[in-house]
């Protein structure tokens, strides 16, 4: 009997015995729980997925009570401290380290895909000078799924690395064209012999004013806080991308899909929403203020709280640590004097205490990324370039794993019983409101 579970249906005195495999019972073995033959069976409950597994995974471990990330079994504190972001994508992707040659392909499979069509181009110039950069990049990785037909054949392995290392290759330039539209720039090319992070501030500040920031510390701190974004498990964004990717849409639109959920203020947005918040709070006298407004409900603490870890995100930690010596070469950006103090007070405050609130990535990503020149509007992409990693690796297990199908949640019905149709209502007789309407 170990490892089973039982349960005792009241209802009709049965009782049920399941194998417990990972602490986890199948859902579709309560099916069998029937109060008759011709019963449906029981199914969970479970809105928003609190406390349900919808696959196996070998990519990403976390212990939110511990504070604990890892990426394919090393820590996240000595990926960041000791690796480069390409040499952890490779890790993320193939589930090993490369050695000096497989680092060299890799590489070299990535600066070959480091362009786009001119079509591509100009698609991006028909974006209005004020459109939000998560919007182009949203709907510019849609687009290039009409430019890559043979992206469709899923199951094709060769097919599936081809499309990872594609648009592993684009996402830094589609994102850094976005960002000089919005500029009225024109567009850089990438110098693929530049490192991933250096390549990007290429794009962004060559024959700008801003060329200064391409600065090798600066680049070093793009580098890392690229490596903690990577991946987060079944976070919205890559539970999007699973569940586009389960129809076998193709990796460009399912990775459309994932951005698309990161956009949100909840997710991917939130560090946006961190930097506007510490522009309405203004200046440290006002945060007691704010934080009773948090505490009767008025707005949140934005930067604060997550799904899963209910400890000190360690990705926030290394971000802190990361924006000091950014702030060497930059100057110290007022707002992290604001955000510690903010941090240190709700820290101290029995509302944030009881429900377990620390502050997560966004927290402080914000603050280090303003001190480099980028604005917030870019600051979600600038979470989407490395995501688009964890998010191919997530689909390529999803791809190969014999256990998935169609994502297809149930739902609980609970609307109305059978209704007639209102006797008025006859097809080709238009009623009066509606002839009103077009008229
Ligand atoms: N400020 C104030 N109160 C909060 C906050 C916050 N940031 N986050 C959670 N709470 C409160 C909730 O109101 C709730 O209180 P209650 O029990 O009195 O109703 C309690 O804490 C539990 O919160 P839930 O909303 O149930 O937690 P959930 O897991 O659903 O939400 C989320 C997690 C969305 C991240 C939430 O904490 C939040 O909105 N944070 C602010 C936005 C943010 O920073 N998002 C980035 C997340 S990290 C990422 O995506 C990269």
């Amino acid at each position: 009997m170990e490892n089973t579970v039982t349960i005792i249906d009241n209802r009709t005195g049965k009782q049920y015995t399941f194998t417990d495999t990972h602490d986890t019972i199948r859902a579709m073995d309560l099916r069998n729980i029937k109060v008759a033959p011709d019963d449906f069976g029981m199914m969970s409950y479970d809105p928003a997925f609190m406390n349900t597994a919808s696959c196996e995974s070998r990519i990403t471990f976390i212990d939110g009570d511990k504070g604990i990330l890892r990426y394919r079994g090393y820590d996240i504190a000595d990926l960041a401290e000791r690796c480069s972001f390409p040499q952890v994508a490779y890790l993320v992707i193939h589930g090993e380290l490369p050695d000096a040659e497989q680092e060299r392909e890799w590489l070299a499979a990535l600066r070959i895909h480091m362009g786009i069509f001119e079509n591509i181009k100009k698609f991006m110039e028909g974006f209005r000078y004020d459109a939000h950069p998560m919007g182009m990049l949203v709907s510019t990785l849609a687009a290039l799924s009409t430019f890559y037909p043979d992206s469709r054949h899923v199951r094709d392995h060769e097919t599936q690395m081809h499309c990872i290392r594609r648009i592993i290759g684009k996402i830094p330039i589609i994102a850094a064209y976005g960002y000089r539209h919005s500029k009225g720039l024109d567009y850089i090319s990438p110098e693929p012999k530049l490192g991933y992070a250096e390549n990007f501030m290429h794009m962004l500040w060559d024959r700008s004013p801003l060329e200064h920031l391409k600065h090798p510390v600066l680049a070093r701190a793009l580098d890392v806080l690229f490596i903690l974004h990577i991946d987060h498990e079944q976070n919205c964004s890559t539970n999007a991308m699973r569940a586009v990717g389960s129809s076998e849409a193709d990796p460009f639109l399912s990775i459309a899909g994932a951005a698309a959920a990161l956009a949100g203020p909840l997710h991917g947005g939130a560090n946006e929403e961190v930097l506007k918040m510490l522009d309405e709070i203004g200046s440290i006298d006002n945060i007691p203020a704010f934080i009773q407004g948090v505490k009767e409900g008025h707005h949140k603490l934005m930067g604060f709280g997550h799904r899963v870890y209910k400890n000190y995100d360690p990705r926030a930690r290394i971000i802190k640590r990361t924006a000091e010596e950014v702030f060497e070469v930059t100057g110290r950006n007022k707002k992290i004097d604001l955000a510690m103090e903010l941090e240190r007070i709700a820290l101290a405050d029995e509302y944030f205490v009881s429900r377990k609130l620390y502050p997560n990535v966004d927290f402080y990503s914000g603050i280090i990324y303003e001190a480099m020149g980028l604005e917030a509007k870019m600051f979600t992409v600038l979470f989407a370039i490395p995501r688009a990693v964890g998010w191919l690796a997530q689909w390529q297990e999803l791809i190969n794993d014999p256990a998935q199908k169609i994502a297809r949640p149930r739902q609980i019905y609970t609307g109305y019983e059978r209704r007639k149709l209102p006797d008025s209502y006859t097809y080709g007789a238009p009623s009066e409101e509606s002839l009103a309407y077009t008229r």
